[in-house]
């Protein structure tokens, strides 16, 4: 399926994953992120979740948006995916082959870069594993590509070195940097869908914020429904990984809160 309205995260859910991505799916997720990190994430779990969805007849694989990563060695632990000492093309390769064992499928929906190999800019060793990645996309085991934990200039460097561009940015997204502001404008521009996650948990001071308050209570939403429709409302993608069943609820709901332009703006420049 195309890139669904919500996407809910798996991060450290460790055996909780199966029945967490289960509930997901039965509260009505259809997007579904992971990556290939056992450090962060419980892949084979999240395929446990899914068979079992399936098994239910909750959900077919062609309804879901799958998204797993590829997480280069300093971002793992001693659980790889792939053999460290195999060339980068190759890790990809073994990493891509691992997580769709993982998940039962043939292929994903994104297959996402977990995040560059220098924080400083887009460097020789990420124009590999990309063109790798660009590969397994080519072979048909991912429909779309995309790139995580980057800055403008990652992406200014990419574009600049006529690298393909992503079809999804996923970063953290903080209010006191206009919720990612110029990272967005770039996406926006190029049609790259930005996938936001810690949308809550990075900004807890903006969720104690009264402009955040009075909209919830005019709007008889929680806090975080009015952050998640204002994600959306800006045009991004948000994740969410909670645990709790209400919470799931209250999160799919924000689909159905608009907010109005004014309130949009404002919480836009809230801390920044
Ligand atoms: N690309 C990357 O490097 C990267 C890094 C981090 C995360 N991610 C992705 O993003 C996903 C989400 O991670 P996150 O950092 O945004 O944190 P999160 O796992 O979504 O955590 C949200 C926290 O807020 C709480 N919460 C309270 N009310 C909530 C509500 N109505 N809805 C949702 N949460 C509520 C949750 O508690 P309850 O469980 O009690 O609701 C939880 O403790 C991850 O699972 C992962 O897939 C990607």
């Amino acid at each position: 399926m195309s890139a669904p309205g919500f996407v809910y995260g798996t991060a450290w859910k460790e055996d909780r994953t199966p029945a967490l991505v289960e509930l997901a799916l039965r509260m009505g997720f259809r997007g579904i992120d992971t990556a290939n990190q056992r450090r962060h994430y419980f892949e084979a779990g999240v395929g446990q979740g899914l068979a079992a969805a399936y098994r239910a007849g909750l959900v077919t694989r062609a309804d879901l948006f799958l998204q797993t990563k590829f997480t280069y060695r300093p971002g793992q632990d001693h659980r790889l995916p792939y053999d460290p000492d195999a060339d980068l093309a190759t890790q990809v390769a073994q990493s891509m082959a691992s997580s769709l064992d993982h998940l039962g499928t043939d292929h994903v929906d994104s297959y996402v870069l977990h995040g560059p190999a220098s924080g400083h800019g887009w460097s020789e060793d990420d124009a590999l594993v990309w063109g790798a990645m660009a590969r397994e996309r080519d072979a048909g085991r991912t429909r779309l590509l995309g790139v995580s934990n980057v800055s403008l200039r990652h992406l200014q460097q990419m574009e600049a070195t006529g690298a393909e561009l992503p079809a999804f940015v996923q970063n953290r997204c903080f209010a006191v940097r206009g919720w990612d502001r110029d990272v967005r404008a770039f996406c926006a521009r190029r049609r790259i869908v930005y996938q936001g996650f810690s949308l809550l948990t990075a900004n807890v001071d903006v969720l104690r914020h009264p402009l955040v308050a009075g909209i919830a209570a005019r709007r008889q939403a929680t806090l975080p429904q009015v952050v998640f429709a204002f994600a959306l409302a800006v045009g991004m993608l948000p994740l969410t990984g909670t645990a709790d069943p209400e919470h799931m609820k209250q999160d799919l709901a924000a689909r159905a809160l608009t907010l109005a332009a004014d309130e949009v703006r404002a919480i836009e420049s809230i801390a920044g």
